[in-house]
């Protein structure tokens, strides 16, 4: 378990109001791949390499364990080397003039209570194996692929047994397929070791594939934190649910009948919402995702919304399609159509009230 409480960092020279990471607190359960998402300069690296112990903070506490390894209070900071921590980064940080094998045991070899040479060799062979770059043990370290470099540095990190794996963007210097393949990789290892990981992205696929658990940032504090599939259906803020997969970002107003609770919106309502806390008239922001439409072609007998066709993407496993409805534009994706619709179709929109995610207007 990792425990944060109260984190802050500011670095020298910037603006006082804006703390790069501004007064966090959460827990990274063990086994756990737990990942820090967010925009661009929200403040996941400065938590990660304060994690690390390669950037001190200005307050807080950082426990790994039992053991406390920053406390502001107490003037304990233990230095990077002495944490039980391994990291990636997105350079992958490979020692050229080493082979794979010298680089994957190099953590081995420095600093004191160094191994004897056989435990090291065994060590590193573990290592390597963990990650498949056995036969490549020899090879000059940059005469490898990217993603095979990437996995140099993965099993270097993990080659001294760390209880934490700290992971930066490992993944951004891949292209896109070989991105996807390598975060399965990664998982997989995590899983095999059950090791602790924290897993640092800007990009929210990543994140959704792979982690236990997600904390999503902006200006350095904590937008909201839980498992992949509560962020993606269940996002407590607008914030969340915008930079989070597509949303549809709608306007409504609450209407309450004796049996049902609906919102009416600028396209046509949404029936059956099951939220007993909203009030008749209430202005309320609606998210719905592409996926949360039922889609026909002629019109069903019952409320539906009205919209014509303005584009259309063939992705392969599903058709997504931007529907002009009611002057906005409303992105839907629809699965095993067997005739793909054209530009200028009118088609209907039935959203699903189970699916839509309710917010009091701010
Ligand atoms: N060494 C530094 N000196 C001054 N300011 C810094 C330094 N490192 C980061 N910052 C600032 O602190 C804030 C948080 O930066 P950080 O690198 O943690 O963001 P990030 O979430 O990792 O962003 P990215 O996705 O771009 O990597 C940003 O405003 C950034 O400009
Ligand atoms: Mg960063």
């Amino acid at each position: 378990m990792i425990t944060i409480r109260g984190l802050f960092k500011r670095y020298p020279g910037r603006d006082i109001t804006r703390n790069a990471v501004n007064g966090i607190s959460f827990k990274v359960p063990d086994g756990q791949l737990f990942t820090l998402l967010g925009p661009s300069g929200c403040g996941k690296t400065t938590t990660l390499r304060m994690i690390a112990g390669l950037e001190r903070p200005d307050a807080g506490e950082i426990t790994i364990g039992d053991k406390h390894v920053y406390d502001a209070k107490q003037h304990i900071a233990v230095p990077a080397n002495k944490r039980p921590i391994g990291m990636v980064f997105q350079s992958y940080a490979v020692w050229p003039h080493m082979t794979v094998f010298e680089n994957v045991s190099f953590p081995l070899t420095v600093g004191k209570n160094k191994p004897a040479k056989d435990v090291v060799r065994e060590k590193t062979e573990r290592a390597l194996e963990l990650v498949g770059l056995t036969e490549y043990a020899s090879r000059p370290a940059t005469a490898l692929s990217g993603g095979q470099q990437q996995r140099v540095a993965l099993a270097r990190a993990l080659v001294r047994e760390p209880e934490i794996l700290l992971l930066d963007e490992p993944l951004s210097n891949l292209d896109a397929q070989l991105r996807e393949r390598m975060r399965e990789e990664i998982r997989e290892v995590q899983q095999k070791l059950g090791i602790t990981a924290v897993y640092v992205t800007h990009d929210q696929n990543e994140a959704l594939a792979i982690s236990d658990c997600i904390m999503l940032m902006e200006h350095g504090q904590i937008v909201e934190l839980g498992e992949p599939q509560q962020i993606y259906r269940s996002p407590r803020s607008a914030f969340t649910a915008t930079f989070v997969g597509v949303a549809n970002e709608l306007t409504g107003t609450v209407e309450r009948t004796a049996g049902a609770t609906n919102i009416m919106t600028s396209h046509g309502s949404v029936s059956g919402v099951v939220r007993d806390d909203l009030i008749h008239g209430q202005s309320v922001q609606l998210f719905l995702r592409p996926e949360d439409f039922v889609l026909h072609r002629d019109r069903p007998a019952k409320d539906v919304w009205t919209g014509t066709v303005s584009f259309c993407i063939y992705q392969g496993d599903c058709w997504d399609y931007h529907v002009e409805s009611a002057g906005t534009l409303l992105r839907v994706r629809v699965h095993k159509e067997k005739a793909g619709l054209k530009r200028g179709d009118v088609v209907f929109l039935e959203p699903d009230p189970n699916a839509a995610v309710v917010m009091l207007a701010p």
